[in-house]
């Protein structure tokens, strides 16, 4: 097989590029090892920053995401006995919406359906050949056990936290930053009506709690826990009387209403960087270059961001033979991608609660400067909504 840009991984950064490449007319092939059914199922991120909801309508990826997604105008902080709300819209002018990953996974699909884009899914051993060339290859087995080799004038890794794209960088070529969090996530979701109109961040001692939807009857609710929690020892019960107790139940008349549960998991939480996101002819983007916890919201609209600077530079290179916006593509993107790497750190470390008293009490110290200073509050507000595209 022979394409202009080879994409491995069909997760939104894989998809979305191929999207952008084709308004360019540049042709792409993206390869995939799980099922489409697995992909657009996958309950992952659920936050569009205002930013990533303009680049989605302006490449006509907008009429489902309008109709059906939900304008949030902030979020509330919390602890206990107090709430407040940062109004985005006040301080920045910007929004989010809340629209989940499997319906933009479900959208970037038709999308690609309707241009006839050629999606190789339930591939192995996937491997990236010959990047330093002007002639790298991806070599797969296909669902039926064949070798497919698959040419291209670029191989983009779009393959997550775990492909095999950002270890084809060789070690002498890049430096790598990793912090791990002692703490994970439990996510529910649940067949019930969210109790709050926009999302609930909630420091507790006991632990964060937080509680997000997907929509106007399904609710999505995340547990601070130890990163050795075994799921077996979370009860729906439990669940519930946990999240009570930390956002609030009963706090100033506000009830949370509890429903059945129909997924559970539990997530660990890490901050990863790889730089650079270019090695001769192999790009990165997304979550293959990089990873933040998820407080904050921020791994999906960073994918966006990377695909949304790289499909230009990937026309000039093939089209113009102009190198100038690819060689710029790794500086440019990790400026953003330091950016939200702090802020999630900073979102995570300010409302993931320990043992520690005197960090306690410089947690309380910052939620309380958010809650009472425009500043702080503007500086939050700034970085949740998104910093506008090419930041
Ligand atoms: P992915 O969505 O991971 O897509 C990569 C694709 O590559 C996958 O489809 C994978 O199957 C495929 N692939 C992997 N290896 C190969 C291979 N060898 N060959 C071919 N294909 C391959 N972000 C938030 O903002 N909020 C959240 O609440 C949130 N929750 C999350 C929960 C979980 C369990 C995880 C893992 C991530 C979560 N994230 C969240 C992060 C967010 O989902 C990611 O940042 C986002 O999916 C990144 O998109 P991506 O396209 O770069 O990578
Ligand atoms: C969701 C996840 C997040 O990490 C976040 O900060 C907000 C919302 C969610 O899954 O809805």
């Amino acid at each position: 097989m022979r394409t202009e840009v080879a994409i491995i991984g069909a997760g939104p950064a894989g998809l979305l590029l191929s999207h952008l490449l084709a308004h360019d007319g540049i042709e792409s092939v993206v390869v995939e090892t799980r099922s489409r059914a697995y992909v657009e199922s996958r309950i992952r991120a659920g936050i569009l920053e205002h930013s990533t909801v303009e680049l989605l309508t302006d490449v006509g990826l907008g009429d489902r995401l309008r109709r059906e997604g939900d304008e949030h105008r902030g979020i509330y902080l919390q602890w206990p006995g107090e709430r407040h709300h940062v109004d985005f819209v006040e301080r920045v002018g910007r929004s989010v919406t809340v629209y989940g990953q499997t319906e933009v996974q479900k959208d970037l699909g038709r999308a690609r359906d309707a241009a006839g884009q050629q999606i190789v899914y339930e591939v192995s051993d996937t491997a990236v050949h010959d990047i330093g060339s002007e002639h790298p290859f991806v070599a797969f087995r296909d669902a039926a056990g064949v070798e497919v080799r698959l040419d291209a004038d670029v191989v983009v890794g779009c393959d997550g936290s775990f492909g095999p794209s950002r270890a084809a960088v060789p070690e002498t070529a890049k430096r790598t930053w990793q912090r791990t969090y002692p703490y994970s996530w439990l996510g529910v979701l649940a067949d019930v009506a969210p109790s709050t109109d926009e999302l609930i961040y909630a420091w507790h001692p006991d632990g964060f709690a937080m509680h997000s939807m997907r929509s106007a009857t399904v609710s999505r609710l995340y547990l601070q826990v130890p990163p050795d929690t075994d799921i077996a020892d979370w009860s729906d019960e439990r669940i519930w009387d946990q999240l009570a107790m930390r956002l609030g139940h009963g706090q100033d008349g506000w009830t949370l209403t509890p429903g059945p549960i129909t997924e559970k998991s539990v997530l660990p939480m890490r901050s990863f960087v790889q730089r650079p996101m270019r090695h001769g002819r192999l790009f990165l983007a997304g979550d293959a270059a990089h990873i933040v916890p998820p407080t904050g919201a921020k791994g999906l609209n960073l994918a966006v961001a990377d695909v949304a600077l790289l499909a230009p530079a990937l026309s000039a290179l093939l089209r113009r033979r102009d190198a100038g916006p690819a060689d710029a593509y790794s500086e440019t993107a990790l400026r953003r991608v330091w950016r939200c790497t702090h802020f999630s750190w900073w979102m995570t470390t300010m409302l993931h609660t320990g043992h520690d008293e005197f960090e306690q009490q410089l947690q309380l110290s910052q939620l309380r400067w958010v809650a009472a200073s425009a500043a702080a509050a503007t500086g939050l507000a700034e970085n949740y909504a998104g910093l506008p595209i090419g930041f």
